[in-house]
């Protein structure tokens, strides 16, 4: 017993010696002191090193795309490193392609600034801002889909493109200890300056969506950063093709509404799929835009009807519509906004029909 004991409190020791001389190399070897961050070769920060280089960004006003809250499973914060940034590492092969790699591209939340820096970012990122915005209105769209109000401070606007995102930043609360950055498509106009919508679906454990479904309250203040995106309505006089599962619904909705609201009469149609009939949401909005807009089609699938859907359309999957009602890629764009899968099987199909890939647009979301 003795013997168990003595080695307990040896083992004790040890850790608390190691974690003690861990604790001090991380002040000391960590302080990498002040350095110089060049940006787009005109821009030049003095910053302090040692943090990653998402966050100097961060703290410097300068918003990057993230949805993981900096932990290397996005793949959002992409950034040109033309100088510094150490090695490439293990953890942004997944995300950094070998052909990206070579012009410089990095994950920035993985690689850390402990030298000078020299950086290239899309010019647009700059008109990125993080918004102090209230919550004006919560509805239950389904029993797994909220709509969110947010407006932004008095005098604020948001200059965004239908199609664009927004990040919310999730604060600290019963469920989470830690603050992290999620991804949501505005579903509302640009003319909607001083205000934007969400739609947000619940994911088990997400702790932003757990946040949203099961804290947030009208009247709460909510930290909001954007807008983001290269998923953006272009004009053209093609044919377009919106497809979308889910809250994949939300990007296409700014889209349309984009759309009636500037008199865009290009011939559209939205296929839209949901499991059952109560998981089908905006069908009153939607079909208002059908009666409004000339060229406007709505054709929606259920993959489950259960008798009490009383469903008597089409029964399946997007994928099941495009193959049935999209002839050929003449003249027509398409805009996807799926899961993964959802995204890579329509592709393939509207790429057999005839599409070219420059004229298949989408946005996938995990
Ligand atoms: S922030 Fe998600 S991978 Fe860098």
């Amino acid at each position: 017993m003795d013997n168990i004991l003595t080695t307990i409190v040896a083992m004790s020791s040890i850790t608390g010696i190691l974690a003690f001389l861990l604790s001090i190399a991380n002040k000391t070897i960590a302080n990498y002191g002040e350095k110089k961050l060049t940006i787009n070769e005109d821009k030049e920060l003095t910053v302090d090193g040692g943090d990653s280089l998402l966050s100097t960004l961060i703290e410097n006003e300068i918003f990057i795309p993230s949805a993981c809250g900096g932990k290397g499973s996005c793949g959002y914060c992409k950034v040109k490193v033309l100088d510094g940034g150490g090695q490439f590492l293990a953890t942004e092969k997944g995300y950094v392609s070998e052909e990206e790699r070579e012009k410089g591209v990095r994950l920035s939340c993985q690689c850390k600034v402990k030298e000078d820096m020299r950086i290239a970012i899309p010019e647009e990122l700059f008109n990125v801002k993080q918004y102090l915005c209230t919550v004006t209105e919560i509805e239950n769209l389904t029993d797994k889909i909220k709509r969110i109000r947010l407006e932004l401070p008095e005098g604020s606007e948001l200059d965004y493109k239908p199609g664009q995102y927004v990040q919310i930043l999730t604060p600290v609360y019963k469920e989470s200890d830690e603050e992290v950055y999620r991804a949501y498509s505005i579903t509302t106009p640009p003319s909607s300056k001083n205000a934007v919508e969400l739609f947000i679906g619940y994911i088990p454990e997400g702790i932003c969506t757990t946040y949203i479904h099961k804290y947030l309250k009208e009247g709460d203040k909510l930290n909001v950063i954007g807008p983001f995106g290269d998923f953006q309505y272009i004009h053209s006089d093609k044919e377009m093709i919106l497809a979308a599962i889910g809250t994949g619904m939300s990007p296409i909705m700014s889209i349309l509404r984009h759309m009636k609201e500037n008199n865009i009469n290009r011939k559209v149609t939205f296929f839209f799929g949901a499991r059952t009939r109560p998981d089908m949401y905006m069908m009153d909005i939607l079909q208002e835009l059908e009666k409004e807009m000339d060229n406007f089609t709505l054709i929606t699938c259920l993959s489950r009807p259960t008798e009490s859907c009383s469903w008597r359309g089409e029964v399946g999957r997007v994928t099941n519509l495009i193959e049935k009602f999209v002839e050929n890629g003449d003249n027509k764009e398409a805009y996807l906004c799926g899961n993964p899968p959802m995204i890579d099987s329509v592709v393939k199909i509207l790429l057999d029909k005839g599409f070219k890939e420059e004229d298949i647009l989408y946005d996938k979301f995990e």
